[in-house]
């Protein structure tokens, strides 16, 4: 439906000949907030994906139109060519990273669609980034590997933008893989793909339908605290240049030097990257009691420390633990989106059920279900 949906847009708008390529969201099992300070993260791409159909034209302008907001833009390959609506500023800003690392990108015609949820933390962003990197990879012949335009797409967020985010959402978009989930160390960005095939569990999405505000300058902040940490700690241990390299005996050391905030925000980040290694221990055992629980001190970290929560987000997550949900956490930035959940197979029915009705009577919206498919990566699909 969506395929022929872009595709017909495309041939109406600027004839035939483009190619259709898609990229994945993602979702997170555990790791939140540890990929800029060089930690591990455990994601997995899913089943709803962005979709681009590209073709050259042949000029040095891009004619881009998305699809799903019926809105057009065209604009230049040049820095101070960049175009107003937001949605462009991602092609924009990977045209612009590519030609920063020395290729030439010609003029081309683009239209873009996509179903993963916007501001759900399932990273329709990242999907869109490395959706079109990987469309102009293949259309230009322009060699980067998936890791690079992972790359790219998060430079796309830094520049152009203005999210300071890590890699998690790009990496995952660009290199994720069916039935299995990458465990990457941000640090060296070495991984490794974790089979999951939670037998007797599965994994399930819950949407709060709400995104705060100013999210994305939360966000930054939360990174500017643990950059402060991390300063604080080098004057003592010059060899820490992450958070990753720290551990809570040096955090400490520092407490009477940085302000009580930052030093919550990064005790949580040092215990969210041990509390992901516990969870891939559990994993090879096919412990998935301990993962649920890895997964509940990560929401209360998540909420308490790192402040990334919001009532809705904390309802749902009581709500599970009420209900004897195995495990269950805010997914993503946070400030809104989903919950993921692992559930036992035959009580996940009635877990959305109450759950669902529980929090429409307290908030007055349905939050959306979905559940979690593990695919691949970035591909071309004609
Ligand atoms: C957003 C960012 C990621 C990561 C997560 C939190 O999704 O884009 O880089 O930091 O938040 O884990």
């Amino acid at each position: 439906m969506m395929r022929s949906k872009i595709k017909e847009t495309f041939e109406e708008r600027f004839g035939s000949g483009g190619t259709l390529y898609t990229s994945p969201g993602r979702i997170n099992l555990i790791g939140e907030h540890t990929d800029y300070n060089g930690g591990f993260v455990l994601p997995g791409a899913i089943d709803k994906a962005m979709y681009c159909v590209v073709k050259p034209n042949g000029k040095d302008k891009i004619n881009a139109c998305a699809l799903d907001l019926n809105e057009t833009s065209v604009f230049g390959t040049k820095e101070e060519d960049k175009p107003e609506a937001g949605w462009a500023k991602y092609i924009f800003g990977v045209v612009r990273e590519m030609i920063k690392r020395g290729k030439s990108i010609p003029g081309f015609d683009i239209v873009i669609s996509g179903d993963v949820p916007l501001g759900a933390g399932m990273s329709s962003s990242a999907a869109l980034e490395s959706a079109v990197g990987y469309a102009l990879n293949d259309q230009f012949r322009l060699g980067f590997t998936r890791q690079e335009l992972a790359t790219i797409g998060q430079a796309t967020e830094h520049h152009y933008v203005g999210v300071k985010c890590g890699i998690m959402d790009q990496f995952a978009s660009c290199l994720g893989k069916e039935g299995a989930l990458i465990r990457l160390d941000c640090r060296s960005l070495a991984y490794e793909y974790i089979p999951f095939h939670p037998k007797g569990y599965k994994l399930v999405l819950l949407n709060t339908c709400v995104t705060h505000e100013l999210a994305s300058s939360a966000y930054n902040k939360r990174r500017e605290s643990c950059e402060r940490v991390v300063e604080a700690i080098a004057r003592k241990h010059p060899e820490v240049k992450l958070l990753r390299d720290a551990n809570l005996n040096m955090l400490k050391e520092v407490e009477k030097e940085v302000s009580a905030e930052d030093y919550m925000r990064a005790e949580f980040v040092i215990e969210e990257i041990q509390r992901l290694l516990d969870t891939c221990e559990a994993l090879k055992k096919d412990d998935y009691e301990t993962v649920g629980r890895k997964m509940y001190e990560t929401h209360e970290g998540l909420s308490k420390k790192y402040e990334v929560s919001c009532p809705e987000l904390d309802f749902l997550n009581n709500k599970a633990k009420e209900l004897g949900v195995t495990g269950s956490r805010v997914m993503g930035g946070g400030f809104g989106g989903c919950t993921i959940n692992l559930v036992k197979e035959n009580s996940a029915d009635e877990f959305v059920k109450k759950t669902a009705e529980a929090y429409e009577n307290k908030f007055g919206i349905r939050p959306k279900v979905y559940d979690v498919v593990i695919k691949d990566g970035a591909k071309r699909l004609d």
